[in-house]
């Protein structure tokens, strides 16, 4: 990294804070909860909501990796502290819901410390990618959840979540932005390529996001998010059988990427076949 270029360049923690702070949803005032109607809510559907609030819990042992990997950035630290803190509230908003209407359904702490564990370091460019791609999955999952959803309170909900989910997509591609200003083909290099594998996910193969990754050599199988939850095939059922998350969903998803990544490189990307082009292109400059 370019000493000059450190100095010069400003935090970007600072202007996060403050976009993050004036869009962020109060608890107490901005859940409708006295419009709940229990006629509305299944059973099936509020055990979902026991799986999104664990999986979102996820975000406890995603910071612990982000802060030992990203050492050397105290600006995107600093950042994390905002995520960190909007994450737990997700998982937080939800179990507030379950513990109003469906007490039985909190998930116990048992279950919540399951999801931490530790994560294998990774690359922190790649790693960047990855969450800024599963920040535009979540966002649209959420999307169709809140339509998924019949009772009103809860359709609310997933509605501010994803939300805040495309606002996260947001701020990672800051930090994504940033990384190129500083490191230029590596960071092109690193995005390209986790790009193209979170844009060829297709809804054949697994749900490409990263609680649904391995992450954990000595633990494997059981090192991903997912598959420490009390039923780790739930987000294959919920995708396929309850919110339908379809071909057009999943294009909206590529599409996201492919538009965020078009503009990040200052290229157009139309399809995954053009950003592996431009994949190889990249490799081949480096050779
Ligand atoms: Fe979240
Ligand atoms: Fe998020």
């Amino acid at each position: 990294m370019n000493k000059n270029t450190l100095r010069e360049t400003p935090l970007l923690y600072p202007e996060l804070f403050k976009s993050l702070e004036s869009a962020r949803w109060n608890m107490a005032k901005d859940v409708p909860w006295e419009i709940f109607d229990s006629s509305l809510l299944t059973e099936e559907q509020a055990l979902t909501i026991k799986f999104n609030a664990i999986t979102e819990w996820a975000a406890l042992p995603a910071t612990e990796m982000f802060m030992r990997d990203f050492r050397h950035d105290s600006d995107f630290a600093a950042f994390m502290s905002v995520w960190f803190y909007e994450e737990q509230k997700h998982a937080l908003v939800l179990m507030e819901y379950l513990r109003r209407f469906r007490p039985e359904l909190v998930p116990t702490e048992e279950e919540l410390h399951a999801v931490r564990f530790e994560f294998d370091p990774a690359p922190p460019l790649e790693t960047l990618m990855l969450h800024f791609c599963g920040e535009v999955r979540l966002t649209q999952w959420y999307r169709r959840a809140a339509e998924w959803h019949t009772e009103p309170v809860i359709k609310h909900i997933y509605a501010l979540l994803s939300r805040d989910e495309a606002r996260h997509g947001g701020a990672y591609l800051k930090f994504m932005r940033r990384a190129i200003e500083r490191d230029g083909p590596a960071a092109q290099k690193a995005f390209s390529k986790i790009g193209v594998l979170m844009a060829s996910s297709g809804r054949s193969g697994k749900p490409l996001h990263p609680t649904n990754l391995h992450v954990n050599q000595a633990l494997f199988p059981k090192d991903t998010v997912q598959s420490r939850l009390p039923d780790p095939e739930w987000l294959e059922h919920w995708l396929d059988e309850q919110i339908l998350f379809d071909r057009e969903c999943e294009n909206r998803v590529i599409g996201g990427i492919l538009r965020n990544l078009s503009s990040l490189f200052d290229r157009k990307l139309e399809n995954v076949t053009d950003l592996n082009r431009y994949r190889k292109q990249l490799a081949a400059e480096a050779a």
